[in-house]
């Protein structure tokens, strides 16, 4: 789970980025943030990974008070977090592979493990017949799955995508969205910072939107409706059964206390 309270964020120019921000996201949640640019998303990516600090405010994910987290577990803490930043961050001189398995290399697992993993990533990203290309030879497409690959190498339980569909066309769009919700479906929750209104619209997913650093707006997904009214309703029916179950039993009660009393007077 991860808990924001009035969290505000100030950057040393003076520019307010975020401002009294509360949000609660459960585990397994698909979330959409939206909003123009400059309007904090970025920002709010980069106060979850704690790759900056808030002014004011706490962040917890699960276990970690992330405002106040020790070095000793700043490593720990990253590994439940995958990022596909908004310039992708991959290295032009490393083959696809190379830029998969960096973040793996650091955690010290034996090579033929290392190589399994890498290998099934890109199989879930459908990148495998690349993975001895560089970057520069891919796809926009291919370079946003190839960064997708590497957020989800140590399996987080959550994933941020900045604006992954930022320099895409519509089609090459959907698939990088579909491979987000394959990967959500699997348990992890998504939080998928964009512009595109169509994809928005069409998810119907829980959408936050920001404007100039604060929440103006959060609109809930068509599923999570659905799932509450589902939950209402079984509620309503437990409750009938329940009402059901006490008539009976006082029925039974009332039988009984009929007897007993029958019986006293009998014995009057
Ligand atoms: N490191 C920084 N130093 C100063 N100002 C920043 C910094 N990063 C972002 N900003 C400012 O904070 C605001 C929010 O930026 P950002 O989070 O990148 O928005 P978005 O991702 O929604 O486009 C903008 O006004 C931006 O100029
Ligand atoms: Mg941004």
């Amino acid at each position: 789970m991860i808990k924001l309270d009035k969290v505000s964020k100030k950057f040393a120019t003076g520019t307010l980025a975020l401002s009294e921000v509360s949000l609660l996201v459960d585990k397994g949640e698909f979330i959409f943030l939206v909003g123009p640019t400059g309007s904090g998303k970025t920002t709010l990516f980069r106060l979850l990974i704690r790759d900056t600090l808030p002014s004011e405010g706490s962040i917890f994910i699960n276990e970690f008070d992330v405002v106040k987290l020790s070095k000793g577990k700043l490593s720990s803490f990253r590994k439940k977090i995958g990022v596909v930043f908004q310039d992708l961050k991959l290295l032009a001189d490393r083959t696809i592979f190379e830029n998969v398995v960096l973040p793996l290399e650091v955690s010290g697992e034996n090579a033929k493990k290392v190589s399994q993993r890498v290998e099934e990533i890109l199989r879930q990203v459908g990148l495998l017949e690349h993975k001895d290309k560089f970057p520069i030879q891919l796809s926009g497409g291919e370079l946003q799955r190839t960064a997708i690959a590497r957020a989800l190498i140590l399996s987080p339980e959550i994933l941020l995508a900045d604006e992954p569909t930022g320099n895409l066309d519509a089609a090459t769009s959907w698939e990088i969205v579909k491979i987000l919700s394959d990967i959500n479906k699997m348990g992890t929750t998504v939080i998928m910072a964009t512009h595109n209104v169509d994809i928005v619209k069409s998810m119907n997913k829980r959408v936050v939107h920001l404007d100039k650093g604060r929440v103006i707006k959060e609109e809930k997904g068509h599923h999570e409706e659905k799932k509450h009214e589902e939950k209402h309703e079984e509620k309503h029916e437990e409750k009938e059964k329940k009402h059901e179950e006490h008539v009976e039993q006082k029925d039974q009660e009332g039988q009984e206390k009929d007897e007993k009393s029958q019986k006293e007077e009998k014995k009057e």
